[in-house]
């Protein structure tokens, strides 16, 4: 952000790329959060006097802008109440459940409604204030899907991106929201609407000419007010390089050693790590691979899998009921099938930094990814992007975006039990040739199109949307 206090470029996602941590003397500080998002928007923010516009997390008091690890940061303040409707409510209650296939029932309340809307003008005004003339402001998933057009109407002379990270409901879904034309139009305040897969550009496209009546000629939709806004494809990816350093580092391959050794050395570690929420299949997953166990195809005595997920929205209903039933699942088969000093899973509520995630994938054998519905999955590609050996077996859900790009994983329906457990016993008998010849043909995807590629894309695509006015950002420059 220049002295003015002006940016040319504008990121405004949910949360802020940062988390607050208080050391034992109780002094505050920031880190700055794992995601790829933030190590592939961090440079090119650099070059363009960048600002990123984001919830701290928390209700603590409100925070002036500042400056973290050379970035602009600019907290956006949200009340107990407003995290309560907004955040854990509408986002999480109405929106994430409805984006992801109905796992579970999505509930509509209007007082969530009116919190999202607050919410959304409250981010919109901040960015119209935080934004230089002409530049482009890029908003981020489905917390703010508001802000284009509340942001177009109070800046006009803005380039305005948006980028879904979730996948987009089919209409018949979608239909179900009581709110479902706001949105929509929240969304046509964009010049450049994305989406992980073609199929949710489809979506949004045909919804926009059945409920809001605009033209639409293949990915664009061509407004009454003469401008045209792009819907279309950009499948995001991972930091593949920082990911292949970290996993070939001196430290990362003694505490995978070290991680395995724990275990007792089993001939097959599966792992998966998700997120705690009901779209990741993770009980499903559990359940399958503990009747393998119960079965006798897999021994307790050589095999075991590590299930790390990751606490998250824990005060939502949905999230506290799976919680409870993976936990329940957990023990039972611990207890039923385990024997002293080695349990049939392995289970981790807890968050791990980078470092011990690239040590699990090293550590892993067969990487587990089931879920119902997922966007695209960092995970399989990290995992992918960590086997810079060539080994590895990674079984995929086919309702992840991620199938899209890595065809050659073992792929699975993660409604069908007999179908996984199928498929763990074909990636856990697989040759070392068979798995190689896979891995080597998704780690060519992953190299070729990493987080960097996605972002550059995406901001070009804006930089030349109604190119008579606006600045052009520079892409960064690959160190
Ligand atoms: C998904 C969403 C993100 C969200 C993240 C973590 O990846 O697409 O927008 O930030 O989950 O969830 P949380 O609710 O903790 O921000």
């Amino acid at each position: 952000m220049s002295a003015s206090g002006q940016a040319d470029l504008v990121i405004v996602a949910n949360r802020l790329p940062v988390d607050r941590v208080t050391d034992d003397d109780g002094n505050a500080s920031w880190r700055r959060s794992p995601g790829g998002l933030v190590s592939a928007l961090e440079p090119v923010l650099r070059q363009n006097d960048g600002a990123w516009i984001g919830w701290p997390g928390g209700t603590d008091d409100e925070l002036e802008p500042f400056v973290e690890d050379g970035m602009s940061l600019v907290p956006v303040h949200l009340s107990a109440s407003e995290v309560e409707e907004f955040y854990e409510g509408f986002s999480n209650g109405t929106l994430w459940p409805l984006y992801h296939d109905v796992v579970a029932k999505p509930e509509f309340h209007r007082e969530w409604w009116d919190a999202y809307v607050v919410v959304n003008e409250r981010f919109a005004t901040k960015a119209a204030s935080v934004a230089a003339e002409g530049a482009m402001v890029w908003v981020h998933d489905y917390q703010l899907q508001l802000v284009p057009q509340m942001l177009r109407e109070l800046r006009p002379d803005l380039r305005i991106g948006f980028y879904l990270h979730i996948p987009f409901p089919p209409g018949e879904l979608f239909q179900q929201l009581p709110w479902r034309r706001q949105i929509l139009q929240g969304l046509l305040g964009a010049d450049v609407v994305g989406f992980q897969l073609a199929g949710g550009a489809g979506n949004f496209i045909r919804l926009v000419r059945q409920r809001v009546g605009h033209k639409t000629h293949r990915d664009l939709v061509y407004l009454p007010d003469e401008r045209t806004v792009r819907a279309a494809a950009y499948p995001i990816s991972i930091d593949t390089e920082g990911f292949e350093e970290l996993a070939r580092s001196e430290s990362v391959a003694a505490r995978a050693a070290e991680i395995r050794e724990a275990l007792g050395n089993p001939a097959t570690l599966f792992l998966g790590i998700d997120r705690l929420d009901y779209t990741k299949g993770i009980y499903a997953r559990l359940r399958a691979y503990s009747e393998l166990v119960r079965d006798g195809d897999l021994d307790v005595e050589d095999s075991v899998f590590v299930q790390v997920a990751t606490p998250s929205r824990e005060r939502v209903e949905q999230y506290i009921l799976i919680r409870e039933e993976i936990e329940q699942l957990v023990g039972q088969v611990n207890g039923d099938l385990g024997e002293i000093g080695k349990p049939v899973i392995s289970y981790l509520h807890s968050s791990y930094p980078k470092e011990e995630m690239a040590a699990l994938y090293r550590a892993a054998d067969v990487m587990v990814v089931t879920p119902f519905r997922d966007g695209m999955n960092l995970v399989a590609k990290e995992y992918v992007a960590c086997r810079f050996d060539g080994d590895g077996a990674l079984v995929l859900s086919e309702f992840a975006g991620a199938a899209n790009e890595l065809r050659q994983a073992w792929l699975v329906n993660p409604y069908d039990i007999n179908g996984m457990k199928q498929a763990l016993v074909d990636a856990h008998r697989s040759t070392d040739r068979e798995r190689r010849k896979r891995m080597k043909a998704m780690r060519r995807t992953v190299v070729e199109h990493d987080v960097k590629a996605w972002a550059d894309e995406f901001l070009r695509e804006l930089s030349q949307v109604r190119e008579s006015h606006g600045k052009t950002v520079r892409p960064a420059r690959r160190s």
